[in-house]
């Protein structure tokens, strides 16, 4: 029997706790915009000043180099990094390259088509190419 004469009363409460909580967090900012508005400046207003600044940043290759499969490292692996961080990387076979590709693809989520992957592996293989054992 209490219980069921608790339960709406709980229940009327509702609104006027949800009333009194929007106040208690509007309130301030209507504070606020308040000394805002009049003449008198905040005590401790910061200060603010726009500068232009010139910065310089890295230059980097923004394509491959030409040749064949160019394209496909423009078109698939400039939209996470650049040609610059592809291209100084440790020499690597072009099977390293494919198993690197292959990463790019299954970890990173690039969209490179699997049947571009062992053109692409030539290419990159070829621009720097490993030293020969022996050589
Ligand atoms: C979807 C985003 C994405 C795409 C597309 C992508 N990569 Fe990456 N790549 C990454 C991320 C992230 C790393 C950093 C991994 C790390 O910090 O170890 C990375 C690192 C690398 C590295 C150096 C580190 C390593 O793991 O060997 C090489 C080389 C590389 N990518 C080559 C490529 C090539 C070639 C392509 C074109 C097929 C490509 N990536 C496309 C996300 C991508």
């Amino acid at each position: 029997m209490e219980s069921k004469l608790r339960k709406p009363a709980v229940i009327r409460a509702t609104p006027a706790v949800l009333a009194g909580l929007l106040l208690a967090a509007v309130a301030p900012q209507l504070r606020a915009e308040n000394t805002a508005s009049s003449q008198a400046k905040p005590a401790r207003q910061p200060e603010v000043r726009w500068t232009k600044v010139n910065v310089q940043l890295p230059t980097s290759l923004a394509v491959f180099p030409a040749g064949r499969g160019a394209d496909i490292a423009n078109s698939q692996c400039l939209m996470c990094h650049s040609a610059d961080m592809v291209l100084h990387q440790p020499t690597r076979t072009q099977e390293q390259w494919k198993d690197t590709i292959n990463k790019m693809r299954t970890a990173y989520g690039a969209p490179l088509p699997a049947e571009q992957v062992d053109a692409l592996a030539a290419y990159l293989s070829g621009l720097n190419p490993p030293a020969k054992a022996g050589s």
